[in-house]
């Protein structure tokens, strides 16, 4: 029985598996499998204040080699199969694969994340059939799997701290389930204005708000998105908002709704920054651009992050710009994202396609202007952050990104931060970076020039302030935030 209970889709650790059947582990990846792995441990880290031994993580199997780990483990708990999970206690959900498949990719990750990000392309998509609304189901029973589970390996008044749009319905269906409990819920995304979260069909958009409001806390990480709940909440009938209070009563139960900002453990990150996988590669790196100007971005490969209309912000500024051609090189790391989504295979090309033709227009024999790289390597983002001049940080719409928060921490030359307006992030580092509009590519190429000509101590003066501002909400404490909000 646990006194605390954390569930999300992506847990700390997934597993890949060979040919002979041997089972890989590795991390998870994402803002918020790293927020929580640095309170409830995560492979390699030891859970700090608060978590220990009494918190559970609660997550999904999200593959076959998955779904393997998590059935030859004693019910489903990697930590009892003897895996490095860092200290936490973690439940691995074996979850139906074609269950798990609509829950996961039909429903969070085509129609919610597209609702909160503003990524419809309305004349075409989105399109609400009967198939929706099979997809709709299996959502439904993934969350009830995540809350049968917590409802079964939760202590007596113990809480429940579940995270983001794939869990919506869960909170609700806990409370059915253990009243006793006190449960929270946490956003890791942005929320949709309620012009646009009207597109989905009545009832789903009704049922995503009452499953949130079954918590009595629902947790964003801006002013800005929880305003944007609140004011769906007005759509849902029945529901009354104190925008004041920033509550809402629904039948019979009052949630508060909360803003808790995610930054990053500055003082974890740079030891990790120190280990010689990173320093090889940044020895690697340096050797690769030279004494020329580095333009850093790091990215899933995700429409949200905007990475074609940052590429064509480079172009134009090279076109611009010639004295840069042959000073500047433009590091763009897009790492493998949600590739069963055919949207995300296709952006995928694209963003390979205008890397293309930018060498093609722009390089020769003695520069590569740009050097896009597209595996996932953890140590090699960590090296780039220290030697990056500016630090290209452009999404189209952001919960949070971590990347504009990891990055000053770990600059060693004072990088500048171009960052968009759109980005959670910008409420915290928006006065010391150089904000842009995510759609105006011109203003981003000028910015991009902007960044590269400013005097060297108005850069560091800046990254410092941008550092420290990183840094001023480490996990432990937005993690320690939610629990007390509970009290
Ligand atoms: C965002 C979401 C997380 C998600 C991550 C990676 O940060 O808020 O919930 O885990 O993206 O996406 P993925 O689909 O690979 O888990």
């Amino acid at each position: 029985m646990s006194q605390v209970l954390v569930a999300s889709n992506r847990g700390p650790v997934s597993f890949s598996l060979s040919d002979d059947g041997t089972l890989t582990m590795r991390r998870g990846g994402g803002g918020l499998v790293s927020g929580l792995a640095a309170v409830t441990g995560g492979p390699g880290r030891p859970p700090s204040e608060p978590g220990g031994a009494d918190v559970l993580w609660v997550c999904a199997a999200l593959g076959e080699a998955d779904r393997t780990a998590a059935r030859q483990a004693p019910d489903g708990r990697l930590d009892e199969a003897g895996y490095d999970t860092g200290g936490a206690a973690v439940r691995m959900l074996d979850i139906p694969a074609a269950t798990f498949h609509r829950a996961y990719n039909a429903v969070a990750n085509s129609t919610l994340w597209f609702i909160h990000h503003l990524l419809y392309d309305t004349p075409r998509v989105p399109h609400f059939d009967a198939r929706s609304r099979r997809d709709w189901q299996s959502y439904e029973a993934y969350n009830a799997a995540f809350a049968d589970a917590m409802a079964r390996d939760a202590a007596e008044g113990s809480k429940a701290v579940i995270q983001d749009y794939h869990l919506s319905l869960a909170p609700r269906m806990l409370r059915d389930r253990r009243p006793d409990l006190k449960i929270a819920h946490f956003s890791h995304t942005p929320w949709a204005p309620p012009e646009y979260y009207r597109l989905l069909p009545d009832d789903i958009g009704a049922q995503v708000l009452e499953g949130i409001l079954g918590a009595d806390h629902a947790g964003f990480l801006t002013e800005r998105w929880a305003d944007a709940f609140l004011d769906c909440c007005g759509l849902l009938p029945g529901a009354r908002v104190d925008r004041v209070a920033r509550t809402v009563a629904y039948k019979g139960h009052t949630t508060r709704i909360g803003v808790h900002g995610l930054g990053i453990d500055g003082e974890e990150l740079r030891r990790r920054a120190s280990e010689s996988d990173v320093i090889s590669r940044a020895e690697a790196l340096s050797e690769q651009v030279g004494d020329r100007k580095l333009i850093v971005r790091v990215d899933r490969t995700e429409l949200s992050k905007n990475i074609v209309r940052g590429l064509a912000a480079y172009r134009e500024m090279l076109t611009n710009h010639p004295e840069w051609r042959g000073r500047v090189v433009h590091l763009a790391f897009a790492y493998p994202s949600r590739h069963d989504l055919p949207e995300y295979r296709e952006y995928t090309a694209a963003v390979q396609r205008t890397a293309e033709q930018i060498t093609d227009e722009f390089g020769t024999p003695e520069w590569d202007p740009l050097i896009l790289q597209v595996n996932d390597d953890y140590p090699r983002s960590l090296a780039a952050y220290g030697l990056a001049d500016v630090l290209m940080v452009n999404p189209i719409r952001d919960g949070m990104n971590l990347v504009a928060k990891e990055g000053p921490i770990l600059s060693e030359r004072g990088s500048v931060l171009v960052l968009s307006r759109e980005a959670g992030a910008a409420a915290e580092l928006g006065e010391h970076a150089l904000m842009v509009n995510p759609y105006d590519v011109s203003q981003t190429a000028e910015a991009l020039h902007q960044a590269l000509l400013m005097p060297r101590d108005e850069r560091l003066a800046r990254c410092d302030r941008l550092a420290a501002a990183a840094a001023a909400l480490p996990p432990h404490r937005w993690f320690g935030d939610q629990l007390d909000a509970l009290d």
